[in-house]
């Protein structure tokens, strides 16, 4: 089974201050760290997508069908697209508001009554 990456880890690998530089292309990550040299259309362009989804960019470049299959010797894995699961702390959520509820100033109007306005 293919690596799994989360969008927001990929995302570090811009490819700055040393880092790898990892790409997103239709859903699979490629690290392309190794190819910044080599690659025909530069490694600036590259970079620009460095952490990002490059899928458009890489198909509006009008990469011949030997780029595409030169894509796999760079593939890492893919981007985990199972949306994240969000536990709810329903005990808590049904809780009442306890004493350390914040409420509203009885007297908020006091505050400016010296004619001093911080706001
Ligand atoms: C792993 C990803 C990539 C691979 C393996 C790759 C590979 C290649 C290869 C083999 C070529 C030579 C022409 C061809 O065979 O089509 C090329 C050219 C080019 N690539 Fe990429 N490419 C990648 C990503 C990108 C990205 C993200 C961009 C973003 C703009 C890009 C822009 C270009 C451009 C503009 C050229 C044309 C250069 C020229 O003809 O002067 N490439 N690429």
């Amino acid at each position: 089974m293919s690596q799994l990456y989360e969008v927001s880890v990929v995302a570090q690998q811009n490819g700055k201050n040393g880092k790898p530089c990892w790409l997103i292309i239709k859903g699979n990550v490629y690290d392309v760290t190794k190819f910044l040299s080599e690659h025909p259309g530069g490694g600036e362009a590259l970079l620009e997508y460095g952490g990002k989804d490059a899928s458009k960019a890489f198909k509006q470049a009008g990469h011949s069908s030997d780029a595409e299959k030169e894509l796999k010797n760079f593939k890492i894995g893919e981007i985990n697209s199972a949306a994240p699961i969000q536990i709810q702390p329903t005990s808590l959520a049904a809780t009442k508001p306890t004493e350390n509820t914040i409420t509203e100033d009885p007297e908020p109007a006091k505050k400016s009554s010296s004619g001093f306005c911080c706001c």
